[in-house]
């Protein structure tokens, strides 16, 4: 798919100030400083259309950008660490979690994952959350750039023995560097095979 245009629409808090949900709708969570906004903005191939930070938790509402005219991207907070209070943390977890259920045109969840680092509790519980949502997902491993493909490899071996002790199909991976694009096509060839269904 080519990206002709990409563009910021608004940040919420709230399902119901979301744009109105007529388009297929693509949203990326993982936990906080994954590489989320940093992905979308590869993806676009626009430095500063979602902001990023090396401070986790730079990402604090539900943020809308339409591509192509056709579907919505939606960068979302990370789970997890975060420099914020306990009750700001619980707040966003409410707010995704309201998203999730409340979005109608929600189409898949992009659930990235470090590529460094082995299989975390934190990262498999919320799959197995999303699982019990019956929300269609893919996992999304970043970074690739800051260990060798070996390491990546067995992050990922790792990651589909855990799944396996859950799902009896394995959900679609992707491999991604935001700083070195890798990734790119696989992840909008996929959106648009979905989006044409
Ligand atoms: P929050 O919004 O805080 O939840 O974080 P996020 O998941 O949106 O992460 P963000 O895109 O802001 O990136 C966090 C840090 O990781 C930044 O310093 C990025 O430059 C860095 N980063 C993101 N993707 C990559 C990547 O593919 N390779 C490398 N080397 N660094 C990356
Ligand atoms: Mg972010």
């Amino acid at each position: 798919m080519v990206i002709k245009e990409a563009k910021f629409l608004m940040s919420n808090t709230r399902v119901e100030q979301c744009p109105t949900p007529n388009k297929p709708e693509y949203a990326f969570i993982g936990r906080s400083n994954v590489g989320k906004s940093s992905l979308i903005n590869m993806l676009t191939e626009q430095k500063n259309l979602a902001k990023t930070s090396s401070s986790p938790g730079k990402t604090q509402l539900i943020n809308h950008f339409l591509i192509n005219d056709d579907w919505y991207l939606v960068d979302l907070p990370g789970y997890g660490y975060a420099k914020v209070s306990k009750g700001s943390r619980e707040e966003w977890r409410k707010m995704i979690n309201y998203y999730f259920q409340k979005r109608e045109n929600l189409t898949c969840v992009f659930v990235l994952i470090d590529s460094r680092h082995e299989p975390l509790k934190q990262d498999l519980e919320f799959i197995n959350h999303l699982g019990t949502l019956g929300l269609p997902f893919v996992v999304v491993f970043t970074k690739l750039d800051k260990q060798s493909a070996t390491k990546t490899d067995s992050t990922i071996a790792a990651y589909a023995r855990k799944l396996r002790e859950t799902w009896d199909e394995l959900p679609r991976f992707f491999q991604t560097s935001a700083e070195k694009h890798i990734g790119r096509d696989e992840i909008l060839n996929f959106i648009e095979e979905v989006n044409e269904q």
